[in-house]
């Protein structure tokens, strides 16, 4: 079992029944090194988000990346807004995950390719957690010049980008985006969890 503790993580988040401290770890900072990522830890990431489940096995997901000072970076560097702009300067590697609508086996469209997509990158960031790095998903990108500029297909939908790095002190940011560089609560499971039909309360919560 994953045992890191975490003392930024320690102080805000608590969990009401037991779990992976893993799932509590992982968090979306703003502060990265800048430094660059060797290959061997970033396709772990990627490896990771492989074997992710997905409806048919479809694994529709796709993954574009660019690494800092790389070819592609300004490409999706220059995507971005210019909040996300302000603090991905530092980051170590971009990645745009594009999700395929349609099933391989009949050319149907899925129901649930997003959901699918969405578990990959959660088992990227999870893995990302166990390797000392982090990640932050943004959808404050340009979706129309994402698809055109980066040749996505049509029958693939552009999901979100990630920026992946090392994590560097809350101090290297702006004062306004230090105010928001810790990690954040959840909804209470009895917000959440229902029991037979939506609505129904839960006696347990
Ligand atoms: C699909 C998606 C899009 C997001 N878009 C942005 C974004 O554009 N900019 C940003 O700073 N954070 C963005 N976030 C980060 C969320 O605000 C963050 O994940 C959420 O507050 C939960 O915090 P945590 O990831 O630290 O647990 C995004 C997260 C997800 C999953």
């Amino acid at each position: 079992m994953y045992t890191t503790s975490n003392l930024d993580v320690e102080k805000t988040r608590k969990a009401a029944f037991e779990i992976n401290p893993l799932i509590l770890n992982r968090w979306s900072p703003r502060s990265f090194t800048g430094q660059e990522l060797g290959d061997k830890e970033l396709f772990s990431l990627f490896e990771a988000a492989r074997w992710a489940p997905s409806s048919f096995n479809n694994q529709p997901w796709r993954l574009i990346y660019a690494k800092r000072n790389s070819q592609h970076w300004n490409l999706l560097f220059s995507l971005l807004a210019d909040g996300n702009k302000s603090w991905c300067t530092n980051a170590s590697v971009l990645v745009v995950i594009v999700s395929k609508k349609t099933f391989d086996y009949n050319g149907k469209p899925s129901i649930t390719h997003q959901f699918d997509a969405g578990a990959a990158w959660e088992n990227l960031a999870l893995q990302a957690v166990t390797q000392g790095l982090v990640t932050h998903a943004m959808q404050g990108f340009d979706y129309e010049q994402a698809k055109r500029e980066l040749n996505v297909p049509d029958d693939y939908e552009v999901m979100a980008m990630v920026a992946i790095g090392k994590r560097a002190s809350r101090e290297k940011l702006s004062p306004e985006l230090q105010k928001h560089e810790a990690p954040n609560d959840r909804k209470p499971l009895s917000e959440i969890i229902m029991e037979g039909k939506f609505g129904n309360k839960v006696g347990l919560l």
